[in-house]
């Protein structure tokens, strides 16, 4: 899977890549590509904003300078889905990524400022997401999540199944993930569950599935 990320701000992207899962699928199962606004604007001196139409505070991202970059990258508006991010979009969740990860080649785009010109969003890009209901300074963090949610999700990205049976998964009903705990056994008198060092696997397993579904009611 091909992600293409547009950004005023690429180098925010290193630490990311340095992480698992993402670290473990870079090369093989995703290609992440970092392009910045600023390297193809047509403008001078790497302008890539300006004043809002209307008056108004800050700066928004002029469409000349978003297609410029499309442009050299693909020739155009690419046939592949072009997301830009954006606390007006649609709302990111699990059933949303999943939709993602089928996908062969993805663009995201990422504004700063006060966002996009509605242009971009009309015409250059097919959809809009949101992380959530909350507004962030940029698009940088957005599309970091976005691209950890789906690089996780690649084959080889884990080590075990833990992403098939995890919080939101179809496997869970799309319910919350049932409580882990690991050594030691007991602290401060707080005890891990009899169950869970029963070594009764049917059993722990009826637990688990027990607790995700309470969990999800709640
Ligand atoms: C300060 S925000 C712009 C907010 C915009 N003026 C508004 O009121 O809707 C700057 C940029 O950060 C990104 N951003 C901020 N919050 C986001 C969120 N919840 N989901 C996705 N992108 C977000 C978008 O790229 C956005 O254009």
């Amino acid at each position: 899977m091909q992600i293409d990320v547009f950004t005023l701000v690429p180098h925010a992207f290193g630490w990311l890549t340095e992480q698992r899962p993402l670290a473990a699928v870079l090369g093989t199962e995703v290609d992440l590509r970092l392009f910045g606004y600023r390297d193809t604007t047509p403008l001078a001196n790497g302008q890539v904003d300006d004043a809002p139409y209307g008056g108004g505070a800050g700066m928004v991202l002029r469409v000349d300078a978003v297609a410029a970059a499309l442009d050299a990258v693909y020739g155009g508006v690419p046939e592949h889905r072009v997301i830009g991010l954006t606390p007006q979009g649609r709302q990111l969740d699990q059933r949303v990524v999943e939709e993602l990860v089928d996908e062969e080649h993805l663009t995201l785009l990422s504004a700063r400022f006060e966002g996009f010109d509605e242009r971009i969003l009309a015409h250059l890009c097919s959809d809009a997401i949101s992380i959530g209901p909350y507004v962030l300074s940029g698009g940088e963090l957005p599309a970091m999540v976005l691209v950890d949610a789906i690089a996780r999700l690649q084959p080889g990205a884990l080590a075990d199944e833990s992403p098939r049976r995890e919080t939101f998964s179809a496997e869970l009903d799309r319910g919350v993930e049932f409580p882990q705990y690991t050594r030691p056994a007991e602290f401060r008198g707080w005890r891990v569950p009899d169950v869970l060092v029963s070594g009764d696997h049917a059993r722990i397993e009826a637990w688990r599935r027990e607790q995700s579904r309470a969990r999800s009611a709640r």
